[in-house]
């Protein structure tokens, strides 16, 4: 791909169905999952982006056989008690948090070192926030205190389960912590700040004896270990967080019309939904449907023009948290100042999304008050642009790179917008889509 795009022209209004990709969460779980069964299990939709790409070499290096057909994704493994540690084997996590923060998970059992590695952004982020939990079930990290990426992991024959407090809302932390309590001796106990719940509804589909009492503001969860997981066939819906992009370039677009079509709108994932139509935005669902525990729905979205502002409920932040980017930009259109809070765990992101949300929606003239934690956006709802604007040196954040076109589509204004390869980390087929919808790109 080139080293940038360039966009000098708003999207004209549509009306379509749209079918967006595979959702990477459960990309990811199914793969990592699998690959601790023993035999075969197969998986349709997957999405092909660099984060799974990522998740299937590390497994790959463990010796798990896989096969990536056109139609489908079969993963064949002896299970987590036959990897083939090899010395000096390095996994590569590349950009994928998700990848990173579950595959010490797998490895609770590994004799040997092995080492863990991620791209520049990866290796900025806290892993401390696993490497904690899973020190307590008696997993190994080396150097000693080395709080980020690359660490090397080395298991243990005797797991202890562990009672464990997730705190941040981080469904990332929560899962390390289910996948390794199923190698221990005895019950774990979690108690979590609610987040997406992939990993515990797929617990439960596979039959894991798992104890879940949900809360007002928390989840309780009890996994009783050692359990062998099953094979898991899945047909994956689609992300979500992919469709947002397209959900907000609608909703900023007076009289276009979108049906998106089989998405993943599991409440703990679909934030988006509830914040935007808080904003004035016509949502329908439709089609609704239960596929081994997870919803599935049709989003039909319609154009607005009379976007209002937002005061966000913090009880919104975990369920539409990879989302704040694209819903900042409709805030930007919005009447009124639009108050987000509790959002220091975005700033922990591919890149710090506050802060650098906060710095293009300045550059498209909108005012901000950013703290370390929360944003304030004052709207502008006749707001047209028409001067340069150049979006560089992001950390390649997909995210960052997605939002800056749909503001390029929705605006106006000449862009010049670096790093389109991004795009590969979760939804490469992004800008064919746009260029479908008739976005104009160069
Ligand atoms: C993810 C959890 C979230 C999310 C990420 C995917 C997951 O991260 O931002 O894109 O698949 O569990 P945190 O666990 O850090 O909140």
């Amino acid at each position: 791909m080139p080293k940038f795009l360039t966009i000098n022209k708003p999207i004209l209004a549509y009306k379509r169905n749209l079918i967006v990709e595979g959702d990477k969460s459960l990309s990811i779980r199914w793969a990592l999952i699998s690959a601790m069964a023993k035999g075969k299990s197969k998986a349709r939709n997957i999405l092909r982006s660099e984060d799974v790409f990522c998740t299937l070499n590390c497994l790959k290096q463990l010796g798990v056989k896989i096969k990536l057909k056109k139609d489908f994704c079969e993963i064949d493994s002896n299970g987590i008690d036959k990897f083939d540690y090899r010395k000096n084997l390095i996994l590569n996590s590349g950009n994928s948090g998700t990848l990173g923060r579950l595959i010490p998970a797998l490895l609770v059992k590994s004799p040997i070192k092995i080492k863990i590695i991620g791209d520049k952004s990866l290796s900025k982020r806290d892993f401390s926030r696993i490497i904690e939990p899973l020190k307590r079930f008696g997993v190994n990290f080396y150097p000693k205190f080395k709080k980020n990426l690359p660490i090397l992991v080395k298991g243990s024959k005797s797991l202890k389960p562990v009672n464990y407090i997730e705190r941040k809302g981080s469904a990332q932390c929560k899962s390390s912590v289910m996948f390794a309590s199923l190698s221990a001796n005895g019950t774990t106990k979690i108690k979590a700040k609610k987040s997406r719940d992939h990993t515990e509804i797929l617990f439960k589909y596979l039959g894991v004896p798992i104890k879940l009492r949900k809360k007002k503001s928390f989840d309780l969860i009890d996994i009783k270990g050692p359990k062998k997981l099953n094979t898991l066939n899945y047909n994956i819906p689609s992300d979500i967080s992919s469709a947002a992009f397209f959900l907000a370039l609608t909703a900023l677009s007076k009289n276009s019309q979108l049906t998106i079509k089989k998405v993943n709108i599991n409440p703990r994932r679909s934030g988006i939904i509830i914040i935007l139509k808080k904003m004035g935005v016509k949502i329908l669902l439709k089609n609704k449907k239960i596929y081994k525990g997870e919803k599935v729905a049709d989003i039909f979205i319609k154009g607005c023009n009379s976007l209002k502002a937002i005061d966000c409920p913090i009880s919104l932040n975990t369920s539409a948290i990879d989302e704040f980017l694209i819903i900042f930009l409709v805030a930007a259109k919005s009447k009124g100042i639009s108050y987000f809070k509790n959002l220091s765990e975005l700033n922990q992101k591919e890149s710090p999304r506050l802060k650098l949300g906060s710095k293009i929606l300045n550059m498209m003239g909108i005012k901000t008050i950013l703290t370390k934690d929360s944003i304030k956006i004052y709207g502008q709802p006749n707001l047209k642009l028409n001067k340069n604007y150049e979006i560089k040196n992001f950390l390649k954040d997909h995210r960052i790179f997605m939002m800056s076109v749909i503001a390029a589509l929705s605006f106006g204004g000449n862009w010049k917008i670096y790093d389109p390869d991004s795009i590969n980390t979760s939804f490469p087929s992004f800008i064919k889509k746009i260029i479908n919808l008739g976005g104009k790109i160069n």
